[in-house]
């Protein structure tokens, strides 16, 4: 059975605290889903984990750049952004098994452009409450997508 918790998140601030918390139980092969609309705070959380994994530098959504990798922190950190893929592309495609095989950790913003069997270690979903406020749902353990 999959596990879910709740965060309700009052400012940017909360939820970047939030994500660097929840990053030190990410290990490495570690795969993350972020799902949520266009802004409802993906990036944000992204540039949480990569702070709570000690990553002090900028972090922006990599659109046109399907993947960024930022090195130095406590686990490499693969943050991706799938948003321009094509459908029914896939994880080999895309190269996540070349990164995971790295040790490193994956974060996936649009996951929902992979198939559907894809499985992940965690799905973080962000719902936007109201400007300011937003309800984090993590389901952990490696469900489907
Ligand atoms: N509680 C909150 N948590 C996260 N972001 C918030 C919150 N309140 C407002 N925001 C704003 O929402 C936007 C989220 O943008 P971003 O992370 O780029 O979204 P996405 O990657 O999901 O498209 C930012 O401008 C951020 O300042
Ligand atoms: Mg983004």
């Amino acid at each position: 059975m999959a596990q879910t918790e709740e965060f309700l998140s009052g400012s940017e601030a909360e939820t970047l605290a939030w994500a660097a918390a929840f990053a030190a139980r990410l290990r490495a092969g570690d795969t993350v889903a972020l799902s949520g609309d266009l802004g409802a705070g993906k990036t944000v959380v992204s540039r949480g984990v990569a702070l709570g994994l000690g990553f002090a530098g900028d972090v922006h959504s990599p659109s046109y750049a399907l993947v960024h990798e930022y090195a130095g922190a406590r686990l490499p950190l693969f943050h991706m952004d799938l948003y321009r893929l094509k459908e029914g592309a896939d994880w080999e495609e895309i190269g996540l098994d070349h990164y995971l095989g790295q040790g490193g950790v994956c974060l996936v913003e649009w996951p929902e452009r992979l198939p559907a069997e894809q499985a992940f270690a965690y799905r973080i979903r962000i719902g936007t409450v109201t400007e300011t406020r937003r309800h984090i749902q993590v389901t952990i353990g490696r469900t489907q997508a």
